[in-house]
């Protein structure tokens, strides 16, 4: 912001100047001078920011006369100046003269836009967030469908704990969320959802449906058509929600531009459940694209009969338990067998605090606990679930929530490059897992 004055185009500066130029003048010139502003530029008015403005006319009016006072003496210290001086004393005062007319509170659905740029990428964000949501409703199964990579139609159904009609209404309104009521809150935040901007940005660009119900005997039906309410309606449906999102960025154009083929955005889509499935085996998953049923998982208690039911036998068989603990830091998961370690396609995913996250550093530090015994350049599969008292990581970084802070890193990729070496320590004695060998047993529940 700062610098808004000195980067703006040579035409807002010539025009910033005309305006100052009004301003500067004798003292009736000055009235009229933001009713013209505001002729030339109604929505400024509308957005709100017109009290505010409005209020600090007389102010500015006033550095401006001063201003003019010392406009000759400006000019000569300018002058005077080296070069380097001049167009930053030019530009300080360009830039308080563009504020009057430039800032405006921008409208809630432009707002809710603009977040659906950070939160909402493509498809599979918006699966991502409502699967989520459905996880923090209690859902004991979710049903996933998508038509055409979810460009067309992304459908998220839970059986979870549903809404009231007030809830919903309020639900759409942007920060609306249940999860938290203070900042304080977000310190140890148990759900994936907490910042209230999810349901406002997708409804923003989309046309959006929401059926809901708290008790499974009364159900409401909410149309949102690019962040504009269509109707509030009754509907019939069991207790849970089910959310309906279609034409995804239909009303931005410049973002739909940028979605990708269908088999792109397909697999983007299924990574997204998967990974929301791996840290959630309690939880049973289907993902149908259109109508191709893709993932289908029973819920479970042991992890690694996750694993097995997303990709099979393949990579089931040649993981090994990771189950470590250095002070507050306890990592578990799966580490490959060096020896079935390959340079592509392996699965690299950690969790912090149940969180999936993108942290390069950790699974570098995970690999790093191979040492040796893998050949460079082959790459083995890791899932590592890493659990530490919440003040110990911050989980509002961004957003879409992928990225977390922890409060001492360095000891976190310690402790993974440590946990992963264990697990590799007894290699030659561990039977695979898949025949009954070492694995976190049936008792063992990550789920807590
Ligand atoms: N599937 C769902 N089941 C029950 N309640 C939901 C569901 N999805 C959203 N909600 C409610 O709507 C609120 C807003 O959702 P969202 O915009 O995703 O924000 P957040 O998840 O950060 O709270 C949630 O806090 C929750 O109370
Ligand atoms: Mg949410």
């Amino acid at each position: 912001m700062e610098c808004g004055g000195a980067a703006a185009p040579p035409h807002g500066r010539a025009r910033a100047r005309a305006r100052q130029r009004r301003g500067g003048g004798a003292g009736g010139a000055r009235g009229p001078a933001p009713r013209a502003a505001a002729g030339r530029r109604p929505q400024r008015r509308d957005a709100g920011a017109g009290r505010p403005v409005r209020r600090r006319e007389p102010r500015l009016d006033g550095r401006g006369r001063r201003r003019a006072a010392g406009r000759a003496e400006l000019r000569r210290l300018a002058r005077g100046a080296s070069r380097g001086r001049r167009p930053r004393l030019g530009a300080r005062r360009r830039s308080v003269s563009a504020v009057t007319a430039a800032i405006a509170v921008l409208a809630p659905q432009v707002a809710d836009q603009i977040a659906a740029g950070e939160a909402v990428e493509r498809p599979a964000s918006v699966v991502k967030e409502l699967i989520e949501n459905a996880l923090d409703a209690g859902a004991g199964a979710i049903r996933i469908e998508i038509e055409d990579g979810g460009k067309s139609l992304i459908r998220v159904s839970d059986d979870g704990a549903g809404m009231t009609r007030p809830d919903a209404e309020l639900a759409l309104a942007r920060h609306a969320t249940s999860k938290i009521r203070e900042a304080a809150d977000l310190i140890g935040v148990a759900t994936f959802g907490f910042r209230g901007e999810a349901l406002p940005a997708i409804a923003s660009v989309s046309r959006f449906e929401l059926e809901t119900s708290s008790d499974g005997d009364v159900a409401t039906r909410l149309r949102i058509t690019g962040g504009k309410r269509e109707s509030v309606d009754d509907a019939v449906r069991q207790r849970g929600t089910t959310v309906t999102v279609r034409g995804l960025f239909f009303n931005t154009p410049a973002r739909r531009k940028f979605l990708r083929a269908q088999a792109t955005e397909t697999r983007a889509a299924v990574e997204a459940v998967t990974v929301l499935a791996l840290t959630r085996p309690d939880v049973a998953f289907t993902l149908t694209s259109d109508d191709r049923p893709l993932i289908d998982v029973r819920p479970t208690t042991r992890p690694l009969d996750r694993v097995h039911a997303l990709w099979g036998r393949e990579l089931a068989d040649t993981l090994l338990p990771v189950a470590y603990r250095e002070g507050p830091l306890e990592v578990r998961g799966f580490a490959q067998r060096p020896a079935q370690a390959k340079p592509a396609g392996r699965k690299g995913y950690v969790f912090v605090r149940g969180r999936p996250i993108r942290d390069p550093f950790i699974l570098r530090a995970a690999e790093a606990g191979y040492r040796s015994t893998i050949a460079p350049g082959d790459r083995p599969s890791l899932i590592l679930f890493l659990e530490l008292p919440g003040d110990a990581v911050d989980v509002n970084v961004h957003p879409s929530k992928l990225e977390v802070r922890f409060r001492d890193k360095f000891f976190v990729e310690k402790v993974v490059e440590e946990a992963v070496r264990a697990a590799l320590g007894p290699l030659a004695a561990a039977a695979p897992l898949g025949a009954g060998g070492s694995g976190l047993g049936a008792g063992v529940s990550w789920d807590g």
